[in-house]
């Protein structure tokens, strides 16, 4: 029986390149969004990946989607903590708003998510949790003290966990993508992106979300039973840890 993989923020981005990924490596997919139906329609309509929308800052209403997608496809083995958000604004200029949605989403998201499917994992003694972090975690950036603040707590919860599933068969790892090639990126003005950003990194361009998502899919197997609170990396030599 094929396992089931539920990905949050799965049906744009990164994370529709994830959840394709594993769909086509065998897994049973549920991608979750927060916003756009008809993005989320299209999406299912070409990939048949089922979509869920729920916001993952709110713990009921992630408990309640949990229990759906667990209801229609069976017990979710892997998840990948994927969703999340940028609100970047230079210090002086940023809002409590700013702030705060980023760390709720971004941060208090992964507990959110994590935390009704734990249980579930720690009695089958199996799972796969796969945090989707970030460079800017790693080694900050300016215009994002929120998402830096969030990517590098998304660290600290991953080592955590690692530690607590070791004996119960569940890995806890973190990926750290540099500047990928998506929506997020893209909405970064034209001239930072261009003379500041891609300058900085070594391969001289921005990632492909397939680069990404090969990741999740050797994470996610058995064949990656020994890797746990492990922090990958792929940013194009732009930062080394
Ligand atoms: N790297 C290097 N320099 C940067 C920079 C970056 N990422 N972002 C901004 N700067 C520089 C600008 O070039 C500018 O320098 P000059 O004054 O010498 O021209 C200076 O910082 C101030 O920038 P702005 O003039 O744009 O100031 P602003 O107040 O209008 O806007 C900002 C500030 C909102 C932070 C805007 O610059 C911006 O969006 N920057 C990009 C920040 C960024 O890298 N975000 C990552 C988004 S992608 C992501 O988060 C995914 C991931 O995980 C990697």
């Amino acid at each position: 029986m094929s396992r089931v993989a539920l990905v949050t923020g799965g049906s744009r981005g990164i994370g529709a390149a994830i959840s394709i990924a594993l769909k086509t490596a065998g897994y049973k997919v549920a991608a979750t969004y927060a916003g756009n139906d008809e993005k989320a329609k299209a999406f299912t309509d070409v990939t048949g990946i089922p979509t869920y929308k729920w916001d993952v800052s709110d713990y009921k209403e992630c408990t309640k989607g949990i229990g759906k997608v667990e209801a229609d496809l069976g017990p979710i083995e892997i998840l990948v903590n994927n969703a999340g958000i940028t609100r970047d604004a230079m210090f002086h200029k940023m809002t409590p708003e700013h702030w705060n949605e980023v760390i709720d989403t971004n941060l208090t998201g992964l507990f959110n998510m994590t935390h009704p499917i734990w249980g579930g994992m720690r009695d089958r003694n199996f799972g796969r949790v796969i945090n989707i972090s970030s460079i800017n975690g790693q080694k900050g950036q300016m215009g994002q003290a929120n998402y830096s603040a969030s990517k590098a707590g998304d660290l600290g919860f991953t080592k955590a966990l690692a530690q607590e599933g070791a004996a119960k068969g569940i890995t806890v790892n973190a990926i750290c993508p540099g500047y990928i090639g998506t929506e997020m990126v893209r909405a970064i003005p034209e001239k930072v992106l261009n003379e500041r950003i891609i300058p900085q990194i070594p391969v001289g361009r921005l990632g492909e979300p397939d680069e990404i998502a090969r990741i999740v899919v050797f994470l996610a197997s058995d064949d990656a039973g020994f890797i746990t609170g492990s922090t990958i990396s792929a940013n194009g030599g732009q930062f080394f840890v």
